[in-house]
């Protein structure tokens, strides 16, 4: 969120002070009006408390001809506009619109308080830009009282493969911020799951370039088809936050464009997305906001991206060279592409065509997206048809890892007596944290613990926001005639206990992750091991429900009789956790990223930290009179395992995961048959999946190739996937072509892609490890 990419402890305390405060209000609300009631005073009161935002008046122009193109009508609007008014629309204006301390009212303007505000130009009719974070949801609820779904994590969408649910759910996040006077998001999160420690990987979509490029591809078209502009992020390589403002990242050219790179170009040419945020990390020794190979050449010329890029939160750092290299847009401040840029201009630093074409490509961007033509209409956000999404987003992205001896689904008649242990869910589950964060109706349905007397004010990353959609409940209306009791967990010996007294003891566990930290460790936090292995020593019929950011250890895995993850499952994750446990809905879901067994079989069994700071000079203030210091060291990461991301790597190395990509159970089995490949222009692969079990289920059948021997690539890569519905016994036949360009190498040489000539296979299955067929084909010369 604004200011995030510092944390300094001090700016974090006023925020905490403002969303105390905006919590309490909404509480206040909740007890008076009941939830209906406070949603809809909420939604229309957006515009009722100060914030009005705007929208421009209406503009006689040739630019308002909706019969020419974005570009040219673009270019007749850069026509028009002085230098100050073109480097007005390139820069954010500081952090306006927020509370100031101790909650007092903003100073006015007519930013609607989300993450990022760039006044438009009356006169012109161009209008404000209003930008929210809403990667999961739209974000900052609880500071202007507005209510938005909180969706389940990216995870969860990236665990449906589903191309059709990645849509809806780029859709209602268009819908939801357009209902709330928003025209642009911050969300589309795709950096790769290089670092399985990552605080922001529930942001994301995996570890697969093709899966993450794809997935987003669909959401942002989607998002844009609301008329609200779309944003991929963060560009490139920002796979962990730990240094994430300090670290450089080292990565050989063809690693970058084979994997983290990817997904950006498939996301960026599959939606037309208007934006791409670069991150706040170097890459290869410049800053991703100054670094020319990644914005001029890969991104603009060779991705053919026509928008703009725009600076990750305090990411941009010169004037002249970040506009020569590609960025265009400074965030949230004005310190290098205000006066600055206007001074770099007059003094022939920066060509002024290069300014032109700057704004030529956030104007066309509005043109295309409907800005101008198509404003958003402020109303209340359908409360419902969030509910809906967010719970089917659950059903099919919750992912079934283990199921022994059929212990699920539970079957309601036959039980007595339920044991629902821990991670607070007799009320809520948890969701992630930092700028990506949705405020739950009424605040955290968990209060945050006190900190300890003496202790400053919790940091903005660390807090830890619960959704109240509660476990107990839904499991308790699935099984009305069973005793469903709760233990908190905190004590193992009581869990166990009640455990013990018990027909099925049901334990969620939960691992808060957040912007700004990563985990220390992919073992879950508080001791919640123990309390896994004390259930399933007293109860042989436990099942884990994983609540988590990251794939976790779990060293009881053996003891327990079934595993599910339903990552941080959203506003109405507990109705499809309940619906999934007692077999309402069938799973389908499939990882999009490799649980490792351990962090020593990770290609960074350590997660590289910043060093200490080794003199009072590497700590610096980053606000002029601020008290606070910040340990501004660079240290380096270098990516060496390259190309080996996720499964390549586990492959690579023959070390055998824990779960692996594209693995994940369902109620029913399936069989694969009848492989064909087809050579030629588009490849085609075609094969036949059958529900050989007693259920409806959808199977997601996955494509693999392995290149030929001596293109030095990993043993596969996925590259392509089709979601199958089946009834009971039912058979289809499957075909899907194969794009070229995944089947292709990047030959840093040349600085291009080519199709290595030999024989490639295909493999067939349901799980990266679970490949039954295969065919061998030969493409090129
Ligand atoms: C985050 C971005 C976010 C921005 C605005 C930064 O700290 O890295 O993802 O969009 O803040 O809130």
């Amino acid at each position: 969120m604004f200011a995030t990419w510092i944390a300094p402890n001090d700016w974090f305390g006023d925020r905490t002070t403002a969303r105390a405060v905006a919590g309490r209000y909404l509480k206040l609300l909740v007890s008076l009006t009941g939830l209906l009631l406070m949603l809809s005073s909420v939604a229309t009161g957006a515009g009722g408390q100060g914030f009005p935002g705007s929208q421009a008046p209406a503009v006689k122009g040739p630019w308002m001809d909706k019969s020419l193109s974005p570009d040219r009508r673009a270019d007749l609007l850069v026509g028009q506009m002085t230098l100050e008014e073109k480097t007005s629309l390139l820069h954010g204006s500081g952090f306006r619109g927020m509370p100031g301390p101790g909650g007092a009212p903003p100073p006015p303007t007519r930013s609607l308080g989300g993450a990022g505000f760039i006044p438009g130009i009356p006169r012109l009719g161009i209008p404000d830009l209003q930008m929210a974070d809403a990667a999961v949801g739209v974000t900052r609820g609880a500071v202007y009282g507005r209510y938005s779904t909180a969706l389940p994590s990216a995870t969860s969408e990236a665990s449906s493969w589903d191309l059709q649910l990645a849509h809806e759910y780029g859709a209602l996040i268009g819908r939801e911020l357009r209902n709330q006077g928003f025209n642009m998001s911050l969300g589309g999160g795709i950096n790769l799951t290089r670092e399985p420690r990552n605080g922001r990987t529930f942001e994301y979509k995996g570890e697969d370039p093709i899966l993450a490029g794809k997935l987003v591809g669909q959401e942002m078209k989607a998002l844009q088809e609301q008329g609200v502009i779309g944003d991929i992020k963060h560009y490139a390589v920002n796979d962990q936050e730990s240094g994430r403002n300090f670290v450089d990242v080292k990565i050989d050219r063809r690693a970058l464009r084979e994997s983290d790179l990817l997904a950006f170009e498939i996301g960026v040419k599959e939606s037309g997305v208007g934006a791409v945020m670069c991150s706040y990390n170097l890459v290869n020794g410049d800053y991703a906001c100054e670094n020319s190979y990644l914005l001029g050449q890969a991104l603009k010329k060779d991705f053919g991206f026509p928008g703009f890029v725009l600076s990750d939160w305090g990411g941009t750092h010169s004037t002249a060279k970040a506009a020569l290299a590609g960025l265009d847009m400074e965030m949230p401040g004005n310190t290098y592409f205000a006066d600055a840029l206007e001074k770099a201009v007059k003094n022939g630093e920066v060509p002024a065509s290069r300014v032109d074409d700057m704004v030529h490509r956030i104007l066309r961007t509005e043109f295309a997206v409907g800005l101008f033509d198509r404003p958003p209409d402020r109303k209340v956000v359908d409360i419902y048809s969030g509910f809906e999404v967010a719970q089917r987003v659950a059903e099919h992205g919750t992912v079934l890892l283990k199921n022994a001896q059929g212990q699920l689904p539970l079957r309601a008649t036959r039980l007595h007596s339920i044991a629902v242990i821990g991670s607070h869910s007799d009320v809520a589950v948890l969701s992630g944290g930092g700028s990506a964060q949705v405020d739950p109706p009424g605040g955290s349905a968990v209060p945050p613990p006190p900190p300890p007397p003496g202790a400053p004010a919790r940091a903005f990353f660390e807090r830890v926001v619960w959704d109240p959609s509660s476990p107990l409940k839904a499991l308790r209306a699935k099984a009305p005639h069973a005793k469903v009791e709760y233990d908190p967990g905190q004590d193992p010996a009581t869990a166990a206990a009640l455990a013990k007294a018990s027909e099925v003891a049901i334990v969620f566990v939960n691992q808060p992750t957040s912007e700004g930290r990563d985990v220390p460790s992919l073992s879950l936090p508080d001791n919640q091991d123990a309390l896994v292995s004390a259930v399933a020593a007293a109860n042989p019929h436990t099942i884990v429900v994983l609540e988590t950011g990251d794939p976790v250890a779990m060293p009881w895995v053996d003891k327990v009789s079934a595993v599910l993850e339903a990552w941080y499952p959203g506003i109405r994750g507990a109705d499809a956790i309940a619906n999934i446990l007692f077999g309402d809905v069938n799973p389908s879901a499939k990882l999009p990223m490799t649980f490792p067994r351990t962090e020593a079989d990770l290609p960074h069994p350590k997660l590289t930290q910043q060093p200490p700071p080794a003199f009072a000079t590497d700590m610096v203030s980053p606000f002029p009179g601020s008290s606070f210091r910040m340990n501004t060291r660079r240290f380096e990461v270098a990516y060496d395992e390259g190309l080996k991301v996720g499964y390549k790597w586990y492959d690579a190395e023959g070390k055998q995961p824990l779960f692996a990509f594209g693995y994940g159970l369902s109620y029913t089995s399936y069989a694969y048959s009848d492989l064909k490949v087809e050579g030629g222009q588009a490849p085609t692969v075609s094969f036949r999946v059958k529900n050989t079990g007693a259920r409806e289920g959808a199977e997601i059948a996955e494509v693999y190739v392995s290149l030929p021997a001596g293109a030095g690539e990993p043993p596969k890569r996925l590259v392509a996937w089709e979601k199958v519905h089946l009834a009971p016994g039912e058979a289809k036949p499957v075909s899907v072509s194969l794009d070229r360009h995944y089947l292709s190498t990047f030959n840093a040489e040349k600085d291009s892609w080519e199709l290595v000539s030999g024989e490639y296979k295909i493999w067939v299955g349901g799980s990266s490890r679970s490949l039954p067929l295969s065919k061998t084909l030969t493409l090129g010369d």
